[in-house]
């Protein structure tokens, strides 16, 4: 266990965790990250989430090259222009971009992925299906932090999507909607970097300021 247990500490300091080391991790753990995730609420309850573990060299190598390409041509040239958002400071944010792109040359090489998908058959994926997985997906990222485990949300494989998902073996009608690269954390839980609420929430009309944030 990590030591925490005030949740809104755990949500404090839950910040994304992408220096991992390969260790194994126990596959009683991983089952107790996807049971939490299964909790989540989801629409209807229909429960037509999946989840792909990959623990296969191979197929995570595979899907770390487009991973790795959308680094290269978007990812890091779109920080290397850009201003550092709310909460955060140039020095903050230079250590960010050296962060993501640690994780992008060494994606792989986390222990385990696991893969929140939903299988859409003919359909096409919306709002409402992102909205029916992501909570699943934060309950992971919760659990993991509870259990020690570092993690961290990503998407930007879908930037290269057919492939990416072409070479995660996805059926036809099977979409992914993140990969979360989990391990035994090298550095610490900290302290997450945002703005202020009152830049955030408006009252009654948008763009009035709550007085009481
Ligand atoms: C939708 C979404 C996609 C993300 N994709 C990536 C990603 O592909 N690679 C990555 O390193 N981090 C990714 N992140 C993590 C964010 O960069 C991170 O949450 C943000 O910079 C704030 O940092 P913190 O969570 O450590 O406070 C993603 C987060 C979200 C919510």
């Amino acid at each position: 266990m990590s030591g925490d247990t005030d949740l809104f500490e755990i949500m404090r300091t839950m910040r994304a965790m992408r220096r991992l080391k390969p260790d194994p991790v126990p596959d009683e753990l991983i089952r107790k990250i996807l049971e939490a995730g299964i909790y989540a609420p989801n629409g209807s309850n229909a429960q037509s989430w999946r989840f792909l573990v990959v623990k296969d060299p191979e197929i995570k190598k595979a899907v770390q090259v487009h991973y790795k390409r959308a680094y290269d041509e978007i990812v890091s040239p779109r920080y290397a222009g850009a201003a550092p958002p709310p909460g955060s400071t140039e020095e903050k944010y230079t250590r960010q971009h050296t962060a993501v792109g640690y994780l992008t040359d060494h994606f792989h090489e986390a222990p385990v992925w696991i893969v929140p998908c939903i299988d859409h058959g003919d359909s096409t994926p919306n709002r409402h299906s992102g909205a029916s997985i992501y909570p699943a997906a934060q309950n992971m990222l919760l659990a993991a932090r509870a259990l020690g485990l570092g993690y961290t949300l990503t998407t930007r494989h879908l930037l290269f999507e057919k492939e990416s998902e072409a070479a995660l073996r996805l059926p036809p009608g099977v979409h992914s909607y993140a990969i979360l690269p989990i391990g035994y954390p090298m550095g610490r839980f900290g302290p997450v970097g945002r703005g202020s609420l009152s830049d955030f929430v408006y009252e009654d009309s948008w763009g009035q300021p709550a007085p009481w944030v």
